[in-house]
């Protein structure tokens, strides 16, 4: 999750090129990994509609910015860039843009962003957005003059605009395999801002993935915010899933993301560990170590439940690393729960932990239980639990000292010359120097060190 706007988007080369003149898009991501698909996704679409691709928000007819509401702090982040958006440009004396949001903000607020106060164009849905090419034109035809245009609202299937097919974070090609979440954890307003879930069929995700292999990708993300409950008409799970992307001829890794820790059960555990294509690198968030807080969470599992999962990952997963996500400050949250939470953490020993403070989310169930853990306690806990994280990646990182490791390169380091950043298959990130570094081939490392959240080494 993110409150920087994601950087670096790779963005589709334009097929067919944009004729001379046309109307220029500028897209701003936040959010998670969805939001990046997405926003590909949009900007493939609004290529085929004749709208050429902009990379300064200064100066594009057409600003969008995809976005997330999952803390409230995300929500105002991009508030306040509308605002500096806005006066940038009249500071530097270019007319205003045709405004638009996209996202959870654009399906939670919906019309209330085009009041006085935000003055949005264009307001679009994470279900809607085949209808932008329309809307944008309208929008840029009647610049000025025009009423805001809103289209939210979620539809039964699960539609997409067309994939993006080609679109690399980190060297990995995402697709997503559902839409939305029927899990309602009391905290979460994803449920409500993606709407039920919808799955992908198999065999649209097995052509999305199969032209990512055509196009010379050797590695997919498959992502959703619950990937782990994906079923496909009671005739296939994550698991048959799984099995059949690894079976894509010329695909060498599959990643995935969000697994839930309830649905991460012995069988799905078993296949990732004897499918060789499927990294063991589990995301598995815990959010807390208190049963009775988990209960209030609805997160369907207890903790003996939750370690009891971890560790029969790291029986049957070869070289399988864990990472999570924390919530402190839950509503009712006492110093004991939270020393539970502490417990977990240090038991679990986490490769990768973010920690958040909890965000009340209006529309969310929790809103019920009041938000009554002091904001400085909130913040106490959030500091303790990050050092704690920090003391335990310590001890886990030292051990790997002296190893060696199979990394997969994925770009030459921005700080340190002729050094390239490698990413092993359990999601370690390597910095090692290598002569003729290609992306996406595997060296042999030997660790060497490491700092903050990286390793160095030397490749051998
Ligand atoms: N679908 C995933 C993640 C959803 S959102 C899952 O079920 O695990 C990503 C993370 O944001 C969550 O794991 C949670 O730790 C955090 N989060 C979600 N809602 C939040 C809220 N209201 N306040 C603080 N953190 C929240
Ligand atoms: Fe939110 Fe829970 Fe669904 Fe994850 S599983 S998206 S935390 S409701
Ligand atoms: Fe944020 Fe929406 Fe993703 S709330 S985390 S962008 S699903």
């Amino acid at each position: 999750m993110n409150d920087k706007p994601i950087e670096n988007l790779p963005m589709m080369p334009q097929r067919p090129a944009a004729p001379a003149g046309a109307p220029t898009v500028y897209i701003e991501t936040y959010g998670c990994q969805m939001n990046v698909y997405d926003s590909a996704a949009i900007a493939a679409l609004l290529g085929r509609a004749g709208l050429a691709r902009g990379d300064d928000p200064l100066t594009a007819d057409i600003v969008l910015i995809n976005t997330c509401s999952v803390r409230d702090h995300a929500e105002h982040k991009v508030l306040s860039r509308v605002g500096e958006l806005r006066r940038d440009r009249e500071e530097a004396g270019r007319r205003p843009a045709v405004m638009g949001i996209l996202g959870c903000m654009a399906e939670r607020l919906g019309e209330a962003l085009t009041g006085e106060r935000q003055r949005i164009d264009v307001v679009v849905g994470v279900d809607r957005y085949e209808s932008l090419p329309g809307i944008l034109t309208a929008a840029l035809a009647g610049s000025g003059g025009a009423g805001s245009a809103v289209v939210t609202g979620h539809r039964d299937d699960a539609h997409y605009v067309a994939p993006p097919q080609l679109y690399p974070q980190n060297g990995s090609h995402l697709v997503t395999i559902h839409k939305g979440c029927d899990y309602r954890c009391t905290y979460c307003i994803v449920p409500y801002t993606r709407g039920p879930q919808r799955e992908k069929a198999p065999a649209a995700i097995l052509d999305e993935v199969r032209a990512v292999v055509a196009a010379g990708g050797q590695e997919v993300t498959l992502l959703g915010q619950n990937v782990t409950a994906y079923r496909w008409r009671g005739e296939l799970d994550f698991a048959g899933l799984l099995t059949q992307v690894a079976r894509v001829d010329g695909l060498a890794r599959i990643r995935f993301l969000t697994g839930h820790p309830r649905d991460m059960h012995e069988r799905l555990m078993d296949v990732i560990g004897a499918e060789p294509k499927v990294c063991p690198g589990l995301h598995v968030p815990g959010q807390c170590g208190s049963d009775r807080v988990l209960a209030r969470m609805k997160r369907r599992y207890t903790r003996a439940e939750y370690l009891h999962m971890v560790a029969y990952a790291r029986r049957v997963v070869p070289d399988v690393t864990i990472s999570g996500d924390i919530i402190v400050g839950f509503p009712g949250e006492t110093e004991e729960d939270f020393a539970q939470t502490l417990s977990l953490v240090r038991e679990v020993g986490y490769d990768n932990l973010f920690c958040y403070t909890y965000s009340e989310r209006p529309g969310a169930p929790a809103v019920r239980l009041g938000d009554d853990v002091p904001a400085d306690t909130k913040k106490r806990r959030l500091a303790e639990v990050m050092a704690l994280q920090d003391e335990v990646w310590q001890a886990i990182a030292a051990a790997q000292v002296g190893q060696t490791w199979s990394a997969v390169a994925e770009e030459p380091a921005r700080r340190t010359e002729g050094a390239w950043r490698l990413r092993t298959l359990n999601n370690r990130k390597i910095l090692a120097p290598l002569a003729a570094g290609v992306p996406g081939r595997t060296y042999r490392v030997r660790v060497d060190g490491f700092r903050n959240t990286s390793f160095f080494g030397t490749a051998v």
